[in-house]
């Protein structure tokens, strides 16, 4: 039995999350939820966007599916998501982008996964104006090789347990000859240590006109901060946008699984949202802890349900009338159904 913290988080949050519990459930897996609140909901019970509650059941549990968390803007709270990852120094964000068969796209065979490192680079929030004229401003991007080896040695390693043939490290190295040289040379390092693995360097401005030209020709890719960013929503725009979107920010002590979306509260309370991309994220979850058995169970009930247009929600078919738990019964019966 694993004992999960769970954050139902704010908006379409609730129901989606309900459904991924519903769809673990249906694998066998046995689950101790600890129910704990975060964003809007986390102020509404504790006045506190991260109350200490919560920190403390992720601490203990070590492993968290959350779902999307509402940021007000300029009322002075802290964000939700940068301060989880730093507090849990979760320095991976992973974010596997693959098509599947009956949502449109511009491509219909894509499968690749992005390793960004997650906390350093110029998301650590060192920056300022350089007078009070506001004349010029500074953000610090500190690339350290400590930080570059692990996320480097992450993705070489998820690439020989997922039995992947290559990692493409991503850079600007030819400019940025010190922190970009740096994470290049780190890079190539592990990649020594990986002879079964494939390894490419590619430079940012390339790998932006590459993905879009031939996708296929990548497989794993490892990256900075900032270029990760933008690559991964690059990624998915390539399988069809972030409503299939799964994310999972990883850590040594602690991981937090994710859709990639937002709270989307235009469309929360009406039974309509999506919850593929959370149920997605929850079979990476399981399979962060072993259970691939499981995970592929899930992946697979994904695949079978999005290829028939009179099952899926109405994003992906204006014409349906299936919601959010009708979409979930149908994941549930066919994960029931297989062997
Ligand atoms: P959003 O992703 O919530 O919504 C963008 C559009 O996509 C909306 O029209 C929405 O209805 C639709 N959409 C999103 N998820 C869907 C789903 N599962 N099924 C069907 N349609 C879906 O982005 P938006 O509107 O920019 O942000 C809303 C709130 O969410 C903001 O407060 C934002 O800060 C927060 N947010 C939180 C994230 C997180 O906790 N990881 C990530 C992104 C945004
Ligand atoms: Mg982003």
């Amino acid at each position: 039995m694993y004992k999960i913290t769970l954050i139902p988080g704010d908006g379409i949050g609730p129901s989606i999350t309900e459904a991924a519990v519903r769809v673990i459930e249906a694998t066998g897996v046995d689950i101790q939820w600890d129910e704990q609140y975060a964003g809007m909901a986390g102020i509404d019970k504790h006045k506190d966007p991260i109350p200490e509650q919560t920190i403390e059941s992720i601490q203990k549990n070590k492993i968290a599916l959350k779902g999307p968390l509402t940021t007000q803007l300029g009322k002075g709270f802290r964000s939700v998501n940068v301060a989880l990852r730093k507090e849990f120094d979760l320095y991976i964000n992973l974010r596997p982008a693959k098509s599947f068969k009956g949502v449109p796209s511009h491509y219909s065979d894509v499968d690749l996964v992005m390793f960004r490192e997650n906390i350093e680079e110029f998301y650590s929030g060192i920056e300022h104006y350089i007078d009070a004229q506001k004349s010029a401003a500074e953000t610090i991007g500190i690339i350290t090789r400590y930080g570059s080896e692990r996320i480097c040695r992450a993705a070489f390693e998820y690439a020989r347990k997922h039995n992947r043939k290559k990692v493409s490290i991503v850079h600007k190295a030819n400019i940025l000859k010190y922190t970009g040289g740096l994470f290049l040379e780190v890079g190539k390092k592990v990649a020594a240590e990986f002879p079964d693995i494939q390894c490419t360097d590619v430079i940012i401005d390339n790998m932006a006109m590459q993905l879009v030209l031939n996708p296929n020709q990548y497989d794993v890719i490892v990256t900075t901060n900032l270029f990760g960013d933008i690559l991964s929503d690059l990624c998915s725009g390539l399988v069809g946008g972030l409503g299939l979107a799964p994310g999972a920010n990883i850590g040594t002590n602690a991981a937090i699984f994710e859709a990639v979306h937002g709270s989307a509260p235009d469309i929360a309370g009406k039974d309509i949202a999506n919850p593929s991309a959370i149920i997605l994220a929850a079979a990476m979850m399981l399979d962060h802890l072993g259970e691939n058995e499981a995970s592929d169970k899930i992946y697979k009930a994904v695949q079978d349900i999005l290829k028939d247009p009179k099952k899926v929600t109405r994003d992906l078919n204006p014409d349906s009338k299936v919601g959010t738990k009708q979409f979930a019964d149908f994941l549930v019966e066919d994960i029931k159904a297989m062997k």
